[in-house]
């Protein structure tokens, strides 16, 4: 499946959509999250890490540009690095911090505003875009290569959205 459209009528059908994502996660995946600033692309990542089995503090890594998280999938031990690219000066900050590196074949990339980084960024296998509708949100998932259609067509059945 390359594309899908769900309706997240409250903050825990964004929960819900997050431990759907975080059952498809597969080592070295890169997904955007596009949508303006209140959209839910930190609400949404952040359930994605707590449903892979996190069980700190997840802080938006505004300041920091990015935050890694030390997860298990299927009991192989993996990072997964949050990205915020909204506060990014250049493409060489991204350069210069050795990010580049960080989109390889086994860390787990979520990143938000990936416009920002558009010069230097890595191409993803999935774009989500996240949207305000009504109360709630909407979330468009699109895949962009075969690993992202993979995800996708393991999420058909998405419970309790
Ligand atoms: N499906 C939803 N419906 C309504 N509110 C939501 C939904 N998902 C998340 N939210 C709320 O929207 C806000 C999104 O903030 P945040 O995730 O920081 O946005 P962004 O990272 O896109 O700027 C949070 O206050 C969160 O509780
Ligand atoms: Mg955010």
């Amino acid at each position: 499946m390359q594309h899908f459209k769900t309706q997240l009528k409250n903050e825990s059908a964004t929960d819900a959509l997050g431990r759907c994502l975080a059952r498809v996660l597969v080592p070295g995946l890169v997904i955007y999250l596009h949508g303006d600033l209140g959209a839910g692309k930190t609400a949404l990542t952040r359930a994605i890490i707590h449903a892979a089995g996190y069980v700190g503090h997840v802080k938006s890594p505004t300041y920091t540009l990015a935050e890694p998280y030390e997860l298990e999938l299927d009991g192989q031990a993996l990072t997964l690095m949050h990205f915020d690219l909204y506060r990014m000066s250049s493409p060489d900050e991204f350069l210069e911090a050795g990010f580049r590196d960080v989109f390889n074949h086994s860390t787990i990339c979520i990143v938000e505003w990936p416009e920002h980084g558009a010069e230097v960024l890595p191409a993803p296998d999935l774009a989500l875009f996240l949207s305000v509708a009504g109360t709630g949100r909407l979330a468009e998932l699109q895949a962009l290569s075969d690993k992202g259609c993979a995800c996708l067509t393991q999420l058909n059945f998405l419970p309790n959205l």
